[in-house]
């Protein structure tokens, strides 16, 4: 607009020429009745050879009147259409000397003599916009690497986290397979020699029975015996040893038993024979957890046996993978032991000098903050409201498709800004080399992406946690 002004012509365009192609009016300033040709492509055949060179070159091209200037028929025709009587065009030459495009003043009202000042004042404008418009162009260069650079950034750190979490996930698959491969090892080999046990231990009660018939005989047929022989039943106190014996082969007997219970347990848990979906009995899967984490759960020395309620529901077989859902118990359960100990330490720690009764007020204190919780439109509230550590697993069928498992604790909760973070992989509230972050985050693709289920965690801080699965029937 500016050098339409200082020139006082009708219109002034630039010109841009497009790379491979003739290009068209990119900018337009036009004034009053006149029509605006912005868009507006010149045809081909107004380039005759030469042109190109001739504007490199930095001339200048006045046409003072199209009818009396010497003009093609077709270019003549052209000026007409835009209404153009006189015309003065100077090029603007882009980076390597290139021709950018025209800056070109029309007058339209009449003829016009073009002077050479005002030829030389168009070619300072036209050479002071080429170069602005080459900045601009550099400018937007810089601008597409840049962005174009911020776009890799983005995917490379996009990237980082994938393999991050893939490399999370690999190893605690691998921890659990190594566990369950140890677990399914050592139950074999225990299984043998118990059998072994087992099996002979009937024959031991047997012959133990007979032995002692035979010594009851001799006692009712040779009341007197020699003097040697009443010396030693004397000695072994040949009354408490008949009457023990028979119950150390019982207990030895009930023993047993318990370890063969643990080798099909033992054996439940690893189910490495078991990459398939299964119909899995799900309270089976529990009880195998549940042993296999005896020793957690027994009385500590700064705390009681954790008790555990079950309240297990009416199930049927479960089409799920038995192992993977197994890991799911063991990390749930372990997690709230893990809050149960933290817990009472921390409500020690409170009340040094107040002991066991310190934790309980800890615990009715705090049952004013207890509200139901929604969870999948019903109101449940599972966590166990009482003054010694707790866990509590519930089991029911929701509906015909799905099963429902609840595992609840009253242990220290988790705050509430922390709860959004729990199923992030490496998120981790426990010491150095105690937690490794990993355990919610594998729970919740075991459930969530390769059962098709829902995971949901509630909590209240001071009160306790409490998790919910649900598994499709199939
Ligand atoms: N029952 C719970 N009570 C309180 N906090 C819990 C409970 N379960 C999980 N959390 C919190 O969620 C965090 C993440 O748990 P997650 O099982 O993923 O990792 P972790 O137990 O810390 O380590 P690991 O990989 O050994 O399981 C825990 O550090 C803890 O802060
Ligand atoms: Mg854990």
């Amino acid at each position: 607009r500016e050098v339409r002004v200082l020139l006082d012509t009708d219109r002034t365009v630039i010109y841009q020429f497009a790379p491979g192609k003739l290009g068209e009016v990119v900018v337009e300033a036009v004034c009053g009745q006149w029509q605006s040709i912005l868009g507006i492509k010149s045809p081909q055949a107004l380039f005759v050879e030469g042109s190109d060179s001739f504007y490199r070159s930095g001339q200048v091209r006045a046409i003072n009147d199209i009818y009396t200037e010497d003009l093609t028929p077709c270019h003549r025709e052209f000026l007409e259409d835009l209404q153009v009587r006189g015309s003065l065009i100077v090029p603007m030459i882009g980076k390597d000397s290139q021709l950018w495009g025209l800056l070109i003043a029309h007058e339209c009202s009449g003829p016009r003599v073009w002077q050479t000042a005002e030829q030389e004042l168009l070619q300072h404008l036209a050479a002071q916009a080429a170069i602005a418009i080459h900045q601009a162009e550099l400018y937007q260069e810089s601008l597409n690497a840049a962005t174009a650079d911020r776009v890799k950034a983005e995917q490379l750190a996009k990237t980082v986290i994938e393999l991050h979490n893939t490399q999370a996930q690999l190893i605690q698959t691998e921890k659990m397979s190594t566990l369950g491969q140890l677990v399914a090892g050592v139950a074999h080999e225990i299984n043998n020699p118990v059998n072994f046990i087992y099996g002979n231990l009937s024959h031991a009660s047997e012959y133990t029975k007979d032995l002692l018939c035979l010594v009851e005989l001799y006692r009712q047929h040779y009341p007197n015996p020699h003097p040697e022989i009443s010396e030693c039943s004397e000695e072994i106190d040949i009354e408490f040893l008949t009457e023990d014996l028979p119950k150390i082969l019982g207990s030895m007997k009930i023993g047993v038993e318990r370890i063969r219970q643990l080798v099909v347990s033992l054996r439940n848990f690893s189910r490495s024979d078991q990459a398939q979906k299964k119909g899995v009995d799900i309270h089976e899967g529990i009880e195998s957890t549940l042993l296999i984490l005896q020793h957690r759960i027994k009385a500590q020395s700064d705390r009681d046996t954790v008790k555990i309620i079950k309240e297990y529901g009416n199930l049927p077989l479960v089409e799920c993978y038995a192992s993977s859902l197994n890991q799911v118990f063991m990390n749930l359960i372990g997690n709230a032991l893990d809050a149960l100990e933290m817990g009472k330490r921390e409500r020690v720690m409170n009340a040094p000098s107040l002991g066991a009764s310190a934790a309980a007020t800890y615990s009715i204190s705090q049952k004013q903050a207890i509200e139901p919780v929604e969870i999948n439109g019903s109101t449940k509230f599972l966590i166990p409201d009482f003054p010694y550590p707790c866990i509590r697993i519930r089991t029911e069928l929701i509906d015909e498709k799905t099963v429902g498992i609840c595992i609840a604790d009253n242990g220290h909760g988790i705050p509430k800004e922390l709860i959004s973070h729990i199923f992030n992989p490496f998120f981790t509230t426990k010491p150095v080399g105690q937690g490794t972050g990993l355990g919610l985050s594998i729970s919740y693709q075991i459930v969530v992406e390769k059962h098709q289920g829902v995971l949901k965690c509630v909590s209240i801080p001071g009160q306790g946690t409490e998790f919910w699965i649900e598994i499709p029937l199939n």
